[in-house]
Formats: C-alpha cells, sequence, structure tokens
C-alpha cells in the first residue's frame, strides 16, 4: 500500500481526507505519526507557495509522497484580505489578545473593517499542493458567499458563524459538520485531490 503524508496534524483534516479516500491503496499517515515535530513557516504571499512550502520540506526529509493544505476567507471588498493572514488577521488591531480568543477577533476585526461595506461577498479557499517525486500538483476548492452583519452559531471554527454560503440563509456556524463538509472549500479541494489519486491509480 502506498503511503502518502498529510502534512498536518489536524485531526479534523486528516479524517475528512481518509473518509474520502476510503477504499484507495493508499495509507494516509500524519506528520506526528512520522515524528515530525518542528513547526514549518507559512508565510508566504499565497495558498500556493505556503502549501508547497510544507510538503515540499517533508517531502524532501522522507522522500515519499506529501501533500498539505493551506485556506482562508478572500473578502471582495477588502481587496481579497485577511486571505493568507486569516489565522492572525487579529494581530494587526489587537495585538495582546491571547492566541485562544484569535477567532473572536478576528471576526471582530472583519465586521469594523466591514462597517461601511455594503458588498459583502467573499470566498472561501483552499489549496491543496501534492508533491510527488518532487513535482507539484495544485487542488483548488472554493465555496462564494457574504458576510454577515453580526455573527450567528457556535459549530465550528474561524471565521464559521459570519459567512453565509451562496444558496443558504444561515452561516456555516449554524450548520452541522457534516452540511458545512458537503460544501465547504476544503471538502472541494480534496475531493479534486481524491479524483486525482484514483484516476492514477486505477
Ligand atoms: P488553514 O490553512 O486551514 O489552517 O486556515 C487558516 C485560517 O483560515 C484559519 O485559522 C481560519 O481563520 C480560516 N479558515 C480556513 N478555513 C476555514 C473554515 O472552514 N471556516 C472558518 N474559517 C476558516
Amino acid at each position: 500500500m502506498q503511503k502518502i503524508i498529510f502534512a498536518s496534524n489536524n485531526r479534523h483534516k486528516l479524517s475528512e481526507i481518509t473518509k474520502l479516500a476510503e477504499g484507495l491503496p493508499v495509507e494516509i499517515v500524519s506528520l506526528k505519526e512520522i515524528g515530525w515535530t518542528s513547526e514549518i513557516p507559512e508565510d508566504y504571499d499565497t495558498f500556493e507557495q505556503n502549501a508547497l512550502q510544507k510538503a515540499i520540506t517533508i517531502f524532501q526529509h522522507t522522500g515519499l509522497s506529501c501533500f498539505s493544505d493551506d485556506s482562508g476567507l478572500e473578502v471582495e471588498a477588502l481587496n481579497g484580505l485577511p486571505g493568507v493572514h486569516s489565522a492572525r488577521f487579529y494581530l494587526s488591531k489587537y495585538p495582546d489578545v491571547p492566541p485562544q480568543d484569535r477567532d473572536r477577533y478576528n471576526n471582530l476585526l472583519l465586521l469594523e473593517m466591514l462597517q461601511h461595506s455594503t458588498n459583502r461577498n467573499a470566498r472561501f479557499r483552499t489549496v491543496i499542493c501534492y508533491v510527488e517525486d518532487g513535482h507539484p500538483h495544485y487542488f483548488e476548492g472554493v465555496v462564494r458567499g457574504t458576510i454577515a452583519y453580526e455573527p450567528a452559531g457556535s459549530n465550528g471554527f474561524g471565521y464559521d458563524p459570519l459567512f453565509i454560503p451562496e444558496g443558504y440563509q444561515i452561516t456555516f456556524a449554524q450548520m452541522s459538520s457534516e452540511q458545512k463538509n458537503m460544501l465547504s472549500h476544503r471538502a472541494r479541494a480534496m475531493e479534486k485531490f481524491v479524483q486525482y489519486l484514483k484516476n492514477k491509480i486505477r
């Protein structure tokens, strides 16, 4: 069975991709399982570069095929911000907020920056980079929607309480994880990646 490393320790992402890849003769292993403990910097300007950086670092270390993902929220009225800065967006205005409050302050800052904007269009985007024999392949997943005027819902994480996906009246945080996973940017990118693996293996 072919071993593929997922350059992440996020349990939710690992279980999502493992479910999608069921039935394929591949074993997906996390960084923890290969004993990798150091941080890999994600300080580039694009999701593609960040995902490549992580995947190539692990490929060079192990010689095994490896993939990684990078995601974020892109808001039209903010010219694509917070984008690659999604996780630490709040630091630009609230540098003293502790990391456990980061989601709340990220959402607060986003609402503040959009307070005079009627253009609420946004999208979540994920890029997966799969490095195989040293060559990168990219898979993108996008979900479009709008930014609500106030947070709603308590499921999910990050900007979920503010993001209303196209065709719905509720935020991601008001959906069950199953419902969100059917539409999410990450699921869409992962489905494309799994389809690529299926076509290769067939
Ligand atoms: P990551 O690259 O998947 O770790 O995502 C980086 C940041 O983007 C997260 O810390 C969140 O702030 C935001 N983000 C990415 N995906 C989602 C999502 O599905 N819902 C809410 N926020 C997200």
